[in-house]
């Protein structure tokens, strides 16, 4: 292989996403759109240079893509592709080699193809070499125009807005990414112009400057058309990340993990699934999760940022936020852990119950009701139902430790800094405002008054002891 440099387009605005978010930064599985030629360049092309062209929101796309191994240049005014590509000549003018070039909005591209391109390019020893694909529904990409014959040589693309209507017909579209050799590109550039519908500068025009210098023109075609579908729309977008998300969960599929109703499970790339996991419908698995093997996710279950070890069960409706569950918890049904909670091996979690900044110690028990919040709790504890740490006193958070083997009564108030010792058991409805030594009962309860012989009088007036 040539040395090899890639540029990627990015400075339009996405005037058909009809945002105020420039249209490469809008999400597909939680990641800008951008992260994804910019990761195929940088992790599987690895070329000299990746340089991104910017214009719109240059600075908001400079601070996602921080990597040091991305060189921005700016667009100021957006001109059309080819004007875009050449602005990089300032770093890629004396650059000998072979240049791909690939757009912001075609993020499923994937790298297998743009390196069989290359080759394809290099073996040929073409001056440009073009992805196309063939569209059912080739409406608004630009055509291929060839000559006669089968496979007759290409003669140069058309834009939908200058087509003819013949040749809106086409159905082998322009991709929109090409393998340019190096000293020819910039010289083409500057033979481009802008007498087109859009009055703009357009890249793929390239193609007739280099028939006319009698350089060789080739294409590529893609194995999938889907492979180089463009994002112009919002249904666009949310038609691409239906493919990734697609991709994402066969791949998971195919290391042994279940996923019932597929279509309805979303999980982004940076997650991991051990195998024999099984993930219920409408669960939202998200950011940098990694689940272990034979656990039982869903129905409808959030986890984000989280690390959930082996054989654990996530019931129904429950939220996870940047938390740690170790191996045989059960966690929910109706369950909300925050973050920086860390359930420990064989917990329970149960239904309405709020976890937050907190440990749960290994095999401890809270399974209804209740708010534990800065609290450091011990193994084998049991928290009754209604049980609420009172962490915060308007002004400040406090912890409450609760050590191995307490029992906390239902309805007991927790009121922080407070600490219960070991093996102590708190009586129900207790307010607990002082520290319970170890193996102790506190029970603050106004006593139980029994007046005999109570009975409701129908009518007015007012109840009665009887004598
Ligand atoms: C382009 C191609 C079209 C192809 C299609 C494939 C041109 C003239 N047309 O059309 O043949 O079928 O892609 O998706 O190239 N950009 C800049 N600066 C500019 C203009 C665009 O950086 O001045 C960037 C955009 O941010 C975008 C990319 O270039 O990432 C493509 O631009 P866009 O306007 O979407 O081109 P299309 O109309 O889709
Ligand atoms: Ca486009």
């Amino acid at each position: 292989m040539n040395k090899l440099a890639v540029i990627i387009l990015a400075a339009g605005k996405g005037k058909r996403m009809r945002s105020g978010v420039v249209k490469v930064l809008h999400p597909l599985l939680g990641r800008p759109m951008l992260s994804y030629p910019v990761e195929v360049s940088l992790e599987h092309l690895q070329p000299e240079k990746t340089v991104v062209v910017v214009g719109h929101q240059a600075e908001q796309i400079q601070n996602a893509f921080s990597d040091p191994r991305i060189t921005f240049v700016q667009q100021n005014e957006q001109l059309g592709t080819g004007h875009a590509v050449s602005m990089t000549e300032p770093v890629l003018g004396d650059f000998k080699g072979t240049i791909l070039i690939l757009c912001g909005d075609t993020p499923l591209i994937p790298a297998q193809t743009l390196l069989e391109m290359v080759k394809h390019h290099e073996d040929q020893k073409a001056a440009l070499t073009i992805l196309t694909a063939l569209r059912e529904d080739p409406t608004g990409y630009g055509r291929v125009v060839r000559g006669r014959g089968p496979a007759g040589k290409i003669h140069k693309v058309v834009e939908e807005k200058d087509a003819t209507n013949r040749e809106r017909e086409i159905k082998e579209v322009n991709a929109g990414l090409y393998c340019v050799q190096a000293p020819f590109l910039f010289q083409a550039l500057g033979r481009l112009r802008s007498n087109n519908a859009q009055k703009e500068y357009y890249l793929p025009d390239i193609i007739e400057v280099a028939l006319r210098k009698k350089k060789k023109v080739e294409s590529f075609p893609a194995p999938d058309p889907v492979q180089i579908m463009g994002i112009n729309t919002r249904a666009e977008l949310a038609q691409a990340e239906g493919v990734l998300a697609e991709r994402v969960r066969q791949q998971w599929m195919a290391e042994g993990v279940t996923i019932q109703d597929t279509t309805s499970v979303y999980i982004e790339p940076s997650v991991h699934i051990g195998g024999d996991t099984v993930i219920y419908p409408n669960c939202y698995l998200r950011g940098e999760t990694s689940i272990g093997t034979n656990c039982r996710i869903g129905p409808q279950v959030e986890v984000c940022d989280s690390q959930i070890g082996n054989g654990v069960q996530i019931r129904f409706c429950t939220m996870i936020t940047e938390s740690r569950i170790a191996d045989d918890a059960i966690v929910g049904p109706f369950s909300h852990l925050r973050p920086h909670s860390h359930v420990e091996k064989g917990a329970k979690i149960g239904n309405f119950v709020e976890v937050k900044k907190s440990r749960i110690g290994p095999g401890t028990k809270a399974n209804h009701l209740a708010y534990i919040g800065d609290s450091d709790v011990g193994s084998g504890v049991n928290i009754g139902a209604g049980t609420i740490t009172c962490n915060y006193d308007g002004f400040r958070k406090h912890r409450t430790i609760i050590e191995d083997g307490v029992f906390v009564g239902s309805n007991t108030a927790l009121v922080a800094p407070v600490k219960v010792g070991k093996e102590a058991v708190v009586g129900a409805g207790t307010i607990v405002t002082k520290d319970v030594p170890p193996h102790a009962l506190a029970v603050s309860r106004a006593r139980q008054k029994m007046i005999k012989k109570w009975v409701m009088k129908k009518g007015k007036g007012r109840n009665k002891e009887r004598g």
